[in-house]
């Protein structure tokens, strides 16, 4: 059987890896409809060596379709999202209009698959910071509790889309080559102060909110509690942009509830869904941004009990925030929909 697939942001970072992810996993997509905004209508895409046409995304262009993947930002979702529930379509949805909502699954399928089947024709992916540590606490959380989480993010401009990383590359190399640069996208384009990224770590992702965190921060917050079914977990963040262009990078540090064995975490780590353990000091292996761009799983390393904390563990989690942290994930929660049908 096939399925009819509509990409909602089709011509940015994350609609354009959608699609080389359909293409990569074969899914078994009928017809494909590539929806952006007018300004792109009319442009040509490739799947599987056939050209597609950009259509702009509105409410008709959803007639028939099975599954419909928006990546083009909330406001889109919030208005074209129901418009495809409407016609039939299951929306998987990266963006963060609906994760919150009680009633919308938020899913990431190695962690909580049994939510899928409660859906009411949205699917929510987490916020790519928050999957990817989740599929890394996932095993740990089973076997031994998680009583607090402290987390410090390295994170890479694709998070911010096309435009933040054609800002990094065009800083990078206007300032090596001594020219006048003007910083318009990073942190948060629709501020009026805007920071150099090239060369720089900048401590702010999205908007602050009135308690000193940023909105960054409070998903991870709120999206890992409710992905965890667990209220009682505590859970400090700090989200910082580096100039990386694909791969987030975290600093995980956990008190369990129960006591652990570390080589018996390590060993839940290295067996665990969607996880590879890199960990291995003394041939300097552990996860790296740039070895985890283009792949689906989560990096693990730097396993390490704390020295003060009896039930302290620290790691370093790493993965391709553009792939497991959005494209792939959304097309995983396809693939499992298709499979359990
Ligand atoms: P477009 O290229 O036509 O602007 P990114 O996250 O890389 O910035 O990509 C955002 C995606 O969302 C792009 O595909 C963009 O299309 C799309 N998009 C932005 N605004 C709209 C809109 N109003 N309607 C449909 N798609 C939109």
């Amino acid at each position: 059987e096939r399925y009819n697939v509509a990409v909602v942001g089709a011509t940015g970072a994350v609609g354009q890896k959608i699609i080389e992810t359909l293409e990569k996993r074969d899914f078994p997509v009928g017809e494909l409809r590539l929806l952006a905004s007018a300004r792109s209508a009319g442009q040509q895409v490739t799947f599987k060596g056939q050209t597609y046409t950009v259509q702009e995304a509105v409410p008709e262009a959803f007639e028939g379709i099975d599954f419909a993947l928006f990546s083009a930002g909330g406001s889109v979702s919030e208005k074209l999202a129901p418009a495809a529930v409407e016609r039939g379509a299951v929306v998987i949805d990266n963006t963060n209009a609906f994760r919150m909502l009680p009633e919308v699954p938020l899913v990431v399928p190695e962690v909580n698959p049994h939510k899928i089947s409660e859906h009411r024709g949205i699917i929510a992916n987490p916020n790519c910071s928050t999957i990817q540590m989740v599929v890394a606490l996932k095993p740990l959380y089973d076997a031994y509790g998680i009583e607090r989480i402290i987390v410090s993010t390295y994170q890479a401009v694709s998070g911010s889309g096309q435009a933040a990383i054609d800002e990094l590359k065009e800083q990078t190399w206007k300032i090596l080559n001594n020219e006048p640069i003007e910083p318009k996208v990073l942190p948060v384009k629709s501020l009026p102060r805007h920071h150099q990224i090239a060369f720089n770590a900048i401590p702010q992702i999205d908007v602050f909110e009135e308690n000193g965190f940023s909105r960054e921060e409070m998903k991870m917050i709120n999206e890992t509690r409710k992905i965890l079914g667990d209220d009682k977990i505590q859970i400090t963040t700090t989200c910082v942009r580096i100039p990386v262009f694909y791969g987030h990078s975290e600093s995980v540090y956990i008190e369990t509830e129960k006591s652990f064995d570390m080589e018996e975490a390590r060993s839940l780590l290295a067996s665990a869904p969607g996880v590879v353990v890199v960990d291995d000091l003394k041939e300097q292996e552990y996860p790296m941004a740039i070895s985890a761009e283009g792949r689906f799983e989560t990096f693990v390393g730097r396993i390490r009990r704390d020295l003060f904390h009896p039930r302290g563990l620290n790691m370093w989690v790493v993965s391709d925030n553009v792939l497991k942290g959005a494209a792939w994930n959304a097309v995983q929660i396809a693939e499992y929909m298709v499979k359990t049908r």
